[in-house]
Order: structure tokens, then sequence, then C-alpha cells
């Protein structure tokens, strides 16, 4: 047995984080036993755990979450042990040394916010000597900086984070970081902070402002340093350090990029000033971001010399963070980086950037260095050098990927290639929009938190990633906005204009969403307890407005932003599509006030659950009226009508309502029209209400729009637009068009859900349903997700003889209930087991290797010559209208046909190629 993964609020090891409580979370693996019979979990100040302050024990201990009572001390490092008892018998003492430490609290500054003389616009670098007394046995930095700083000790860069103090209301608060600087430590030491704009002063924000949250440059630290005789020194932050100008030229910003130019000062003065005192608006809090570092390292795929005459890196995939080259240039050399997600005519292109300069330039001082930006990001796939000296050796550039900390949980492969590729598509889109919040995107002039794609996507993100500590940032931040608007969840953070704001469904419906997936993956008890103001709230405030003009129990007012980006609205570019904005808005409202109904549940508060159930209930019954006929069909008749409905379970009757979405799909062609509220969950409320055949179809089908159709335009992230990019290759637009925003992506959630079948059916999946959907158009998938209680794994296979081999492997302490697909004896076969591998091997009741059924469209079976061949004998006819590509006979079925008896489809035709094409095996 072995304990491992000890966690702290969903964290290794955090260190100066704000600990609101303290919650231990554990792994057990390498044993027999099935589940626990007696768990200890220790605390101590000391890693010899001699002197233990708290003890927590019992048979029942969740290892995903056990709250520590310890009355925390500041800047106080605690050590935490695990020991577990199997039921078998076998007994583990965790090994790694697992602790997390505390900050400043509430203890009081000794350093004060310093910043440069009035009138010194530079970008300033401050700087402090000092010594060391003695032996230093321990030393911590706390420190912060607007609007971004960056720090080195001795000319080492502190910590390996960037972007610091990262976002926030700043008005409100501003974060500081903790860093453990004892082996940076010499005798003689010279400290600097170098500071930059960042969304605290630069650019930023739809209305592309500066200066929104400040104007000026601050900085603020304490450096305690513990010598060896107990001893401590504090070098702290005030009049006696100095400052001077850096090398970084001013009007760097989140969206402009940057400018490092070594020749800056050459020539003229650039003496050390002494700072003034200053101070900002927001109060200093410890930090609650995620450490944004850099992640993969992206090789120069490829160097281009476009038509244009231009030098451009590719590569190879879209994402965020920036590009480090080594630099032997002769001074004065001045390279231009520009970024760009696609070339357009052979050439670089970065229209759809909008205002966003996103450039980096260097100028070069003469001197062999390795370069990089410091106070931005970009998102890109391609790079434009401008200025290099001599031809561009691919090999003296590199990408750096730029996100928050999160451990990747989900690793999914299927034997459609294609499939993979959107699986990673997804993954990258994530990684792209997490760089200490979820943005839209991470190229144009926005990268905000609109929390409309971020609800949408946080399902697939966390079967993708453990998200807890990254999107409890993101609730903290939402939360202190939500308390200045009186309940308004924002559509976008920041908020510029609290008078303007958002107040919309599907993106405010994040308050209620978020929590509940978090909870469902996590199964953080006391971080639901700690949302669920935020999610009565903003049921609460849509409930009061709705009361105010007479209780109709709909949320049918307000400027909605309804199914964004479809493509059934007045033309194909429309922002918004066809669905009624209030039938969506009233369905997520009924959904949201469920959830506050199951989250007081949860929490034990009763008369909340009764009340908000009660209120759901109200909700449903009112748009049960307001829009579906009296005998039960929806007058919303779009397809994200359909899926909204299905999946906010609001219908009369789900059988009629499946068929009427049916008929919708067919009188549309088959043809994709949702936007951020349908396409997302389309497949997977498919797969979940009897329509398998229909979410596999949408998901591979490669002709536009859908999800292959960019995968086979080379997307290698997830678009904006269904039609981002034309099929000539052009983009569609600048207005709003980027190449790198995630909300489509969230079908791969349909990939952990349907098609490996994984479900969480308890908090945490402590239990778990594993009902894998099997086709042949897949192969075979193979998933392993690391759930907070261990690893899980649902694996399929359909072998050459027809035979399905299915591995299902549950974690400690865990159980799943397992429903083989098309098993013997019975249709499909449910079952309860425990932890360990469980495999089974069977002949299935449906052949799996037959390609098509009476359902299967025409248009996948017109590049196959067995079938077309067998259509032309049976019904030529036909085959002529497909050889011409006739888009409503492309999308007819064997079902259909039987139907078009009129057109000459004779009824014992249509039943001798059926029998035919039904034969066929692949
Ligand atoms: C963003 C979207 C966002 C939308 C809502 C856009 O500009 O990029 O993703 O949800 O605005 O209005």
């Amino acid at each position: 047995m072995k304990i491992s993964k000890i966690k702290i609020n969903g964290m290794t090891n955090p260190v100066g984080y704000a600990f609101d409580s303290v919650r231990a979370a554990w792994l057990v693996t390498e044993t027999e036993a099935k589940k626990a019979d007696h768990v200890r979990i220790e605390a101590a100040e000391d890693p010899g755990f001699e002197n233990i302050i708290c003890t927590k024990e019992g048979s029942a201990l969740d290892s995903a979450g056990e709250e520590l009572e310890i009355r925390l001390k500041c800047r106080t490092r605690y050590y935490v042990r695990v020991s577990v008892r199997g039921d078998n018998g076998e007994e583990a003492v965790s090994e790694e040394c697992a602790y997390f430490e505390t900050a400043k609290r509430e203890e009081p500054w000794l350093g004060s916010w310093i910043k440069p003389q009035p009138g010194d616009r530079f970008h300033p670098i401050f700087e402090k000597t000092f010594s060391a007394r003695g032996d230093v046995t321990d030393a911590r930095l706390y420190i912060s900086g607007v609007g971004m700083y960056t720090a080195a000790l001795n000319g080492e860069k502190v910590g390996n984070e960037t972007l610091t103090p990262y976002f926030s209301d700043y008005h409100t608060e501003v974060q500081y970081q903790t860093y453990d600087v004892t082996d940076q430590i010499r005798e003689d030491n010279t400290l600097c902070v170098e500071l930059g704009n960042g969304w605290y002063k630069g650019a930023f924000g739809l209305s592309y402002t500066s200066g929104i949250y400040g104007s000026e440059y601050q900085m603020i630290a304490e450096l305690h340093l513990k010598y060896a005789d107990g001893s401590e020194d504090v070098i702290a932050s005030d009049e006696s350090w100095l400052y001077r100008g850096s090398d970084t030229e001013d009007g760097d910003g989140i969206y402009d990029g940057e400018t490092i130019n070594r020749l800056l000062w050459e020539g003229r003065d650039n003496p050390k000033r002494v700072p003034v005192s200053g101070g900002v608006e927001g109060s200093l809090t410890e930090r609650y971001s995620v450490p944004v570092t850099e992640h993969e390292s992206m090789p120069v795929r490829q160097v281009i010399h476009t038509p244009a005459g231009e030098t451009v890196l590719d590569f190879g995939q879209n994402f965020a963070g920036y590009v480090q080259f080594h630099a032997d240039l002769p001074k004065g050399t001045r390279v231009v980086l520009d970024f760009g997600e696609i070339l357009q005519q052979g050439n670089f292109y970065r229209e759809n950037y909008r205002r966003a300069k996103s450039q980096f330039v260097y100028v070069s001082g003469g001197r062999e260095e390795i370069v990089k930006p410091r106070f931005t990001f970009f998102g890109f796939r391609y790079v434009r050098v401008s200025g290099w000296d001599g031809e561009v050796d691919p090999e003296d550039f590199c990408g750096k990927a730029l996100y928050s900390e999160m451990e990747e949980t989900g690793f999914f492969v299927t034997g459609h290639e294609n499939v993979n590729r959107l699986f990673s598509n997804a993954k990258w889109g994530q990684k792209s929009n997490s760089i200490d919040f979820p943005t839209d995107c991470p190229q144009r002039d926005e990268r905000l938190g609109w929390t409309g794609d971020a609800q949408v996507f946080s399902g697939a993100a966390s079967y993708n990633m453990n998200t807890a500590a990254f999107y409890n940032k993101f609730l903290h931040d939402l939360r202190t906005e939500q308390v200045k608007l009186d309940g308004i969840l924002p559509g976008v953070i920041p908020v510029l204009d609290p008078e303007n704001v958002a107040y919309a469904a599907v993106w405010g419906d994040i308050a209620a969403f978020l929590p509940t997936v978090l909870y469902e993956r996590f199964a953080d008890k006391k971080a639901l307890e700690a949302y669920y103001p935020m999610m009565k709230d903003w049921v609460d405030r849509i409930d009061r407005d709705d009361s105010a003009r007479g209780h109709h129990y709909l949320f049918n007012f307000n400027a909605q932003m309804g199914d964004w980006l479809a493509l059934d609205g007045r033309s194909e570019q429309s922002m918004k599509g066809g669905t009624d904005d209030y039938f969506i808005a009233s369905c997520y409202y009924s959904m949201s006030a469920k959830m506050v109904s199951d989250a007081a549940g949860a929490l034990g508060y009763t008369e909340d659950r009764a009340h908000y159930g009660a209120l759901s209930g109200k909700i449903r019954r009112a748009v049960l009226r307001e829009y579906f006929t009296e005998s039960g069909k929806l007058a919303v008749d779009t397809q994200t009508g359909y899926i909204t409905a299905l999946y906010s379970g609001i219908y009369r009757e789900k059988e009629r309502l499946v068929e009427d979405f049916r008929t919708r799909l067919y009188k549309d062609c088959y043809k994709l029209k949702g936007g951020f509220v349908g396409a997302p969950l389309m497949c997977r409320v498919m797969a979940e209400n009897g329509m398998e055949q229909e979410a596999l179809y949408f998901l591979t089908q490669e002709g536009y729009p859908g999800w292959m159709h960019c995968i086979g335009l080379g997307a290698t992230t997830i678009w904006e637009r269904w039609n981002s990019v034309l099929e000539d290759g052009t983009m569609s637009g600048t207005m709003m068009n980027s190449l790198n925003h995630f909300a489509f992506g969230a079908v791969v959630e349909y990939l952990y859900r349907d098609v490996a079948g994984l479900k969480a059916l308890e908090p945490g999946f402590r239990k778990a349903s594993i009902a894998p959907q099997i086709s042949k158009k897949l192969g075979f998938a193979r998933l392993s997700y690391d759930s907070v209680y261990g690893t899980f794994r649902s694996e399929w296979k359909i072998q050459k003889d027809g035979s399905v081999n299915i591995l299902v492997e549950v974690p400690f302490g865990c159980s799943a209930e397992v429903e083989l697909p098309y098993a013997p004896a019975l249709d499909k076969e449910v079952f309860e087991v425990g932890a360990g591998v469980h495999e089974y091997t069977y002949q299935p009741t449906k052949n799996m290797n037959a390609l098509y059924d009476k359902k299967t469209l025409f248009v996948e079976m017109v590049d196959d010559e067995r079938a077309m061949e067998a259509i032309g004998r049976h019904t030529p006819f036909l085959k002529l209208l497909l050889d011409q590509r006739d888009e409503e006979f492309l999308h007819e079925s064997l079902t259909g046909l039987r139907e078009l008896f009129y057109m000459g489809f004779a009824e014992e035709q249509v039943d001798a190629l059926a029998e035919e094409l039904l034969r066929l095996e692949g």
C-alpha cells in the first residue's frame, strides 16, 4: 500500500495562500485492499512530527478532503502525514513530506508601498543591497507590485512564476506571493524588482483603456531572514531602497506586448534614485491565484519564407505563451516578433487580433543572452521575425506554453485519428485560456473572463485537468464583483462599467453551474459551502427582479446573449442564433434554482432545499406553459431548443421531444446549427437520450459545419466560429474571429461521459457509472481519468472476430456501476464492482462490424464502392442523385427512402438494397 499525493486545499505543498480552512486529501494506491478501515491524519510544525498539533482519525475519513482544525499562525510551515489501514489489514504511512505554509495573515506589514518620484514615467527597477549577518537557515520573500513584478535575487529570478501578482479586482485587493529564497541568499546580496504595466495599468478591457486600476508603478516587499542562532532580520521596502530605469520601454501591456531595449539608456543618465512612499486602493491579500508557469517547450516546426518576403516561424500548434530566443546579435540589432494564428495566401496575418499589437521587440546591446518577455503573453502559432541579423536558425527559438498550474487528469484515445486531434485541440484550448483565469481567447484585444465561455467549458475542463484551485480563484473574483452588483453575476470580468453590466443567462448561471461541477468532480463540500451564497444570490436576484413585475417565473427580461454564434440566426455571421433567448434563459434559471436546491441538500440546509426546489418547479411549469403546446410540442423548433429542453429536463414527454428533435435535424439536412448554448452539449444530450448514433454522426461528420471540418482545415485549437476559416482557407472576417476559443471544445465532455462512459454518481466519483458506448466508427477507446480518489480506466475495443473487450479499473475506496453494451442474455448488463481491474470479453448481440443500419445517411456511404455499387444496382435513380451530390438525398437514409415510394423507390427495391447494405462489414 502506498499513500501519496497529499494535497492541501487541492494543491501540492501550497505556500503563502489565503487558507480560510485547511483541507487535506490523499491517495491510496498499490494495494489489494478495497477501502480503508482506519485513517489517521496528523499535522505538525516540524518535519519529524515530534510536535503534533492536530490529529484526526476514524474509519470514515474522506480521502477527497478532510478539514483539519488548526489555529494557523502567520509565516509558519505545517507538515501533514496520513496513515491508512486497509480492509485487508495492510497499513501504510505517507512517505513524501507534505506541507503547507502560511504567509503574513493578520500580521501588519513592515514593508511599505514605494514608487518612483513624480514625473519618472519610465519602467522602474527597484533594488536593495543587504548583507546576511550569519548562517541563514530560512529566507522568505513576501512581495507584490503593480502592474506586474518580477524579482531577482543576486541576478537569479525568484521563483518560476510569470505575470505576478496576477489579476484581481485591484480596486478591492492586490495579491502578494511568498517565495522560499533560502538557497539564493549569499553573504552580500542584491534584490531587484522590476515592474511592468500588466492588467493593472496597461491597456485592458473591451474599451482598451490604460490605467483602469491605477497609473503608478508600485511595489512592496519583506524579506525575512532566519539565522542559525534563532535571530531574524527583515529587509522591508522603504525609502532606503533605490530605483532606476529598466531596459523595458514603456508601452508594454497584455495586448500590446513588450520591448526590451538594451540601448535604452545609452548616452543618457540613469542614476539610482530614492523612491517615495505610495499606497494602492485595494488591500494586500495572500495569494489565491495558482502559479502561472512555463509548461511545454514548443520547437519551431518550420521556418517559412512567405511570398511577401517575410520570415515566419511555424510552431505547428496554436498556444498561448511567448517565444524565447538565443540572441548573439550585433549591438543595435532590432528584432521584431509579430504573432499570428494563421497564414493568409501564405503570408503572415494578424488582422483578427484587432487593436492588440501583440509584438515583442528586442534591441541588442551586443551581448549574448537568452531573451523572453516578462510582462505579457501572446496567443499564436506563427511568429514573423523581422530585423534578425543573418539567416534565422530555428534552433535559436523556442515557444514556451504558459498557463496556470493544473494537474492533467484526463487521457483519452480512440481509433479515430481526428477525434484524437479534437481531444488534443480542446486541451490546448483549455491551456491557452487558463492564464490565471479562464479567458475567451488568448490573442486579440480581449482575453477577458467571459463567464459564459467558462461555464460552457467547465465540465470538460474538469475532466481534462484538476481545476479545483484554478476555478476557486475565478469564483473568488466573480464573487467580489457579484457582491458589488447586488447578486448579478456579470457576463464578463473585469467589470469596467457597473452601470452597464451584462446580466444574462448562461453567462451569469456560472454562479450555480461551476460550484456544482466542482462538487461533482472534486467532492469538496467545504468549497461548496463557500460558494453557496454566490449560487443563491444569483437565483435570488432573478427571482427578485421577476417578482417586481408580478412573478412570471420566467427569466424573460434583460438583454440576453442567447445561443451565441449559432448558425441559425439572421445570417451565418450573426452573433446570436435563432433560438428564443428567453426560453434558453428560463430553462437555465430553472436549472440554477435546482442546483441551489441540490447544494442546499448536500449542505444540510433543509429549508433552502425545499424553497429552491419549489422555485425550480415553478419555473419549469412556467416554461411548459409558455414554450410548449398543450399536447407537448416544443414551440421553439430549433436544434438548440431541443438540446436545451432535454438538458434541463423540461418537457412534457421525452419521446415526443426526441422525435421532434429528429425531425428538426432531418429538416436541417443534418447540418449542425448550434452556438455556445447548443453545440457544446449536442452530442452529450443526444447520447444520453437514445440518440447515440446521431451523437457520433455529428461528432465525426466531416462536412461544414462541424468539429472534423475545422480539423480538416488545419485547426490545432478550437475556433470561435464554425466558419472562422472558410473552405478556401481565408478568414471569414475580423470583427470577432479567434482561432482559439474553447467553447465548442466542450464537446469532449461527451467523449468522457458517453463514449468512455465515465460519470460521477456520487461526488468525486466515489461511486461512478461506467457505461461505454461502443462503435465501429471509433473502433476502440481508452480513457484513464485521475479522480480525487485515484485512477479510473474505461477501455473498450471491437476485436477482429466481432467480439468486444472491455476493461474497467476502479480506484481504492470507490465503486462503479458497470453497464456492458450489447452484452448477451440481457440487452445490456448492469452490475456493481469495487476497487480493482475488471475485464470482460463477449460476443455482442449487435454485429459491431456492420458498417450501416437503416438509419445511416447515404452521405456516409458515398466513398464506399461496395455500397455505391449496390445502390446503383437496386436504385439507379438514387445513385444518380448521390453522384450529383444532391444535398437532400445525401442526407436521406433507407428508412427515409421507404417513404419516398412516390418518387419511384419501390418497397421491394429498397428492401433488397437494405438487405445488401446491412450485410456490409468493415
Ligand atoms: C467573447 C465571447 C463572449 C462574448 C459575449 C465575445 O467578444 O469573445 O466569447 O462570450 O463576447 O458577448
